[in-house]
This record gives structure tokens, C-alpha cells and sequence, in this order.
């Protein structure tokens, strides 16, 4: 089941987080396999790419056996543009390790045929043995990854509408909310609810609501971050300011 862990703070939270993934890196480094990671973008996976940063420069931490699978990416941003996650991911992480840049997969923000970039995604993430660990925020709106309300549990990686207040959200990045696209690729609820474990972080005030909500009210496709508490290994890493209302 999943369970919540209120730290000290966010940067707390991130190198606790950190140090799960280290210690998954190197259990699989050491059986021979690769590491599987599912991974978020947005402002609060920051503090934890920088500690993994940190681990990589300061205690050889190395990224060769990892693959990477990030959430989502805005639909028609090429992976070029300064706004499209695959910039950020370049941007705050992967430029700063040793991962192959082969072994990093992002949703396709342009290509002749979603619906087929999408289950090529899902085979994939199938191919590579699936996810042994997801990072994740939450949105406001209760969306994991880009999955707004409603998202059913049995939600593939497939085209979504931007709910209105993910787009005023994220317009702050793009400058106006006119250049915030209407739609992404996203991981579906079910393509997380499939991996190993995960782990989701939330930080500051602007989420104790949904935060509140997310953990008090029964899973829902209203709350797509509800679904969670299903999961067999799924941990909540909050700090004071999100866990204000519980
Ligand atoms: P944030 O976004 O980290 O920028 O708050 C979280 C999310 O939308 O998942």
C-alpha cells in the first residue's frame, strides 16, 4: 500500500528520494541489469536531479546502466524548444551525467502519427522490462503526469486536453498563456500503476489542497493522483507546507 513521509523539508525529501534511486542503480548495476527510470519534469523534481547530480560528481555515481522514461511532453513542441521536456530533462540532468543519451525516451511532441507514437511508447517501456521506479509531482488539478480529471485507472500513454488550470500553471515558463499548448502525450494511470514503485513528491502550499484531497477521498478518476493509494509500493514525500491540511 502506499504511505506518506512528511520530511524536514523539500531538500530533505529530494536527497532521501536521491538515495532510493542510488541504491536501485547500483543493486542493479551489480546483478548486470539496467535500471529502469521513470522520470518527471516541472519544478519539483529539481532539488532531486540536483542531488543526483551530486551524487554522480562527488560519489561516482554512474548513469551507464540506466533507461530513462519521462511522463509526458507537450504535443507539437520539437525536443529543441526551450519549453519541451525534453530540453528541460537535457537542461537539468542528463547533461550532466554519464547516461547514454540512447537509453533516454521522451514522448515525441511531433510526429505524423500520435496514436502510433504513443503505443510505440508503451512497447518500449514493455521492451526495456518496464519501470522499476516512477518520480512524480502532482498538478493542482490532481494530474499525474499529464493525466487530468478524469483519468481512469486503465488510462494507456495516448493525447490529452490540457486542463485550463495546468495551462495558467505552466504559462509562467512560456512567458503568455497563449503559448502554452493545448494538448501533450502522456503516460497513461495504468502505465504508472504498472511500475515497480514509485515515488511522488510535493512541495510548498500551493499543493496541500490537492494533497489534502489526493489521500482523504476515495481513488477517483476525478483525482487521478487518488489511484495511488492502490498501489502496491507507492510513497507520498511531502514537506510541512504540503502537509498542512492532512
Ligand atoms: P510542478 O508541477 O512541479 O511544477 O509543481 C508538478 C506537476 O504538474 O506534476
Amino acid at each position: 500500500m502506499s504511505k506518506v513521509i512528511v520530511h524536514a523539508d523539500k531538500a530533505t525529501a529530494a536527497k532521501a528520494v536521491a538515495a532510493t534511486i542510488r541504491d536501485l542503480i547500483i543493486a542493479k548495476a551489480k546483478a548486470g541489469q539496467n535500471a529502469v527510470l521513470g522520470l518527471a519534469t516541472g519544478s519539483t523534481p529539481l532539488p532531486l536531479y540536483a542531488e543526483l547530480v551530486r551524487l554522480h560528481r562527488e560519489e561516482a555515481l554512474s548513469f551507464r546502466n540506466v533507461v530513462s522514461f519521462n511522463l509526458d511532453e507537450y504535443e507539437g513542441l520539437p525536443g529543441d524548444h526551450p519549453q519541451s521536456y525534453r530540453y528541460f530533462m537535457e537542461q537539468n540532468l542528463f547533461r550532466f551525467i554519464d547516461i547514454r543519451r540512447e537509453n533516454t525516451h521522451v514522448p515525441a511532441g511531433i510526429s505524423a502519427d500520435a496514436s502510433r507514437t504513443c503505443a510505440d511508447y508503451e512497447a518500449a517501456i514493455l521492451a526495456a522490462g518496464g519501470i522499476d521506479l516512477q518520480v512524480l509531482g502532482i498538478g493542482r488539478t490532481g494530474h499525474i503526469g499529464f493525466n487530468e480529471p478524469p483519468s481512469a485507472l486503465d488510462s494507456r500513454t495516448r493525447r490529452v486536453h490540457l486542463d485550463e488550470v495546468t495551462r495558467r500553471d505552466n504559462s509562467i515558463f512560456f512567458g503568455e498563456l497563449s503559448l502554452v499548448p493545448q494538448g501533450a502525450l502522456t503516460m497513461g494511470v495504468g502505465t504508472i500503476m504498472d511500475c515497480r514503485q514509485v515515488e511522488l513528491l510535493a512541495f510548498g502550499t500551493g499543493k496541500a489542497e490537492i494533497i489534502r484531497q489526493t489521500l482523504r477521498t476515495a481513488p477517483s478518476a476525478d483525482c487521478p493522483a487518488s489511484w495511488l493509494k492502490s498501489h502496491a509500493r507507492c510513497t507520498f514525500h511531502l514537506d510541512p507546507e504540503a502537509n498542512a491540511l492532512l
